[in-house]
């Protein structure tokens, strides 16, 4: 199965029905996007596919052939991926940090899509669970980085 992972070309010899996060993790090593309920609720294994956010433990490798997948992992190619990053960092988004991999990723893609979107349009588009309940300062960290 071909697809490009973080800028690079591969090609996993892996079942088609094997979920995406499977072969991040355990196949290519790409351990920052994480494991949560499993069942597409929580958004903690979000990643970009085609630049669309993704809950990669419900989508089988069968659906990305082909496609373009980001995680977490590709800081330094993805100047939006950074921006955001960076304002994780300066807001002190996380508290225990398990979802956040998750939480980046969708605001990266909903700032794709949306360049300045409110906190309605956030809240409508991000429906990652924080069980720290760091919501507030995703939302402040998304807006510093839609204006810069
Ligand atoms: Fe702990 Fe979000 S920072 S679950």
């Amino acid at each position: 199965m071909r697809f490009t992972i973080n800028q690079r070309a591969v090609e996993l010899d892996v079942e088609p029905e094997m979920p995406l996060l499977w072969a991040l993790r355990d196949e290519l090593g790409l351990t920052g996007t994480k494991y949560g309920c499993g069942v597409a609720y929580c958004g903690a294994c979000t990643v970009l596919v085609d630049g669309q956010p993704t809950r990669s433990c419900v989508t089988p490798m069968a659906a990305v052939a082909g496609k373009t997948v980001t995680t977490i992992e590709d800081g330094n190619h993805s100047a939006k991926l950074q921006r955001v990053r960076e304002e994780w960092v300066a807001h002190q988004v996380p508290q225990c940090g398990y979802c956040q991999p998750g939480q980046i990723m969708a605001a990266v893609g909903l700032l794709l899509e949306k360049a300045d979107p409110s906190d309605a349009e956030i809240d409508a588009a991000i429906t990652n669970v924080c069980r720290c309940g760091t919501y507030t300062r995703i939302r402040a960290a998304i807006h510093a980085a839609a204006k810069s």
